[in-house]
């Protein structure tokens, strides 16, 4: 592997990362993931961003430095902008072989770096302002971003080369497809970066959206020429368009979304499956955008992201044991956690003795701001009375979700 050259004296050297082992140990990363790392070389070197031990990452790492002929020992200072273990894991082996190397974090990272890696020692604490000269006309200056992704997450900029290094923010799942950067990314690869971002953004940084709007307002004041995320792309040829894109996410769950619609159901017996296809027979006769997603049969990672981006949501499940569908139950805890709010939102499902589904459901909708038509709930199968209903309350919420405008604008690159 070679270091790639992002400005003058500033280096990529990360590693994209596949494996069949999943983010966080919750979701899944099929196109992998790049743990992207940076050197900037001044008087002093610094590293920005490490990676963790994970499909040879920190060998590819070691190898990008050889080739800018740097070894570990080279390194005085090793910006941590964010504590998360797929960037900091390699710590305990920079500790061995680079022992004279400062890391460089805000207060709270301090607090982290103790309790995940037991280092006290060699810290330099920085807060919004704080300067790091490294000579030869390359000079850090650090902003404080709580909560994007972390509480002691901070953005880092290079004075000189104008680069901005941002953490999580402006991050993405996916490795690189035979380019680290926007400019020399083929129309035939947005669409698989627009899915990964989303996916990425709605799975790991959705509940910190107003965190990120103020983390991209606090950022203004650089005259930014590259932005430097710790995942996905570098954005150098219109560093505009990735910020643009994580305002329309930040606003997805403040406003109404797309008009799209998505659908995740279960069903034991084929009942709800019924009712489900009466549905889609209503939405397909307004003609807007549809994702249906089977529940547990599909991962909830992916149908997070249709439902972050969606501003129809819907629920089909029965009743299991008293309760609701197990599998959903759980996705529908998701949505809670990860702040998938203001949606246009309809349950339907199937009951035997009694129901439960149901109230499971209106007590997880509880403060997500949702906007929700009457359920269509019906004992055993559905009679083609209740499928009629469900049909034209299906038209009803299309028809709503087909008046939302579209906030996509502004993201070429
Ligand atoms: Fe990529 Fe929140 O760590």
């Amino acid at each position: 592997m070679k270091a790639i050259t992002i400005a003058k004296d500033v280096y990529w050297v990360g590693a994209n990362v596949h494996t069949e082992d999943l983010f966080e140990g919750i979701w899944p990363i099929p196109h992998g993931v790049a743990l992207n790392s940076y050197v900037v070389k001044g008087r002093e070197n610094a590293i920005v961003e490490l990676v963790r031990e994970w499909g040879g990452a920190s060998h590819v790492l070691i190898e990008n430095l050889n080739s800018l002929k740097i070894s570990p020992e080279d390194i005085n200072y090793v910006i941590l902008n964010h504590l998360e273990p797929d960037h900091t894991g390699l710590i305990y082996l920079s500790k061995s072989i680079a022992p004279q190397a400062k890391f460089v974090t805000t207060e709270k990272g301090a607090r982290l770096l103790e309790g995940f890696y037991g280092i006290t020692e060699n810290v330099i604490e920085v807060k919004t302002g704080d300067e790091i000269n490294l000579g030869n006309g390359k000079k850090f200056i650090f902003t404080e971003i709580p909560n994007v992704h972390w509480p002691e997450t901070m953005a880092t900029y290079e004075i000189d080369s104008k680069v901005l290094f941002t953490g999580d923010a402006f991050g993405a799942f996916g490795v690189h497809q035979g380019s680290i950067f926007d400019d020399e990314t083929p129309e035939i690869h947005k669409q698989y970066w627009e899915e990964e971002t989303l996916r990425y953004y709605s799975n790991i940084i959705s509940m910190f959206s107003s965190s990120v709007l103020k983390g991209i307002d606090e950022l203004k004041r650089f005259d930014t020429r590259v932005i430097a995320p710790s995942h996905g792309l570098v954005w150098r040829g219109n560093p505009q368009a990735i910020i643009n894109k994580y305002v329309r996410y930040s606003n997805y769950n403040r406003d109404l979304g797309e008009p799209e619609i998505c659908i995740a159901w279960g069903s034991m017996y084929g009942n709800t499956e019924v009712m489900l296809n009466a549905i889609l027979k209503g939405i397909a006769s307004v003609g807007v955008p549809v994702h249906v997603h089977r529940v547990p049969n599909e991962d909830p990672s992916f149908i997070l992201s249709d439902a972050y981006k969606s501003a129809g949501l819907i629920i089909g499940c029965p009743t299991y044991e008293y309760s609701m569908f197990p599998p959903m139950k759980y996705f529908m805890e998701l949505l809670k956690k990860k702040s998938i709010k203001y949606k246009k939102v309809l349950y339907f499902g199937s009951y035997g003795w009694s129901g439960g589904a149901q109230k499971d459901f209106e007590k997880l909708s509880e403060n997500m701001n949702w906007d929700i038509s009457e359920s269509i709930t019906f004992k055993g199968h559905p009679t083609p009375e209740e499928c009629e209903k469900g049909e034209t309350v299906a038209i009803k919420l299309a028809d709503e979700v087909k008046k939302i405008p579209s906030k996509i604008k502004n993201e070429e690159y």
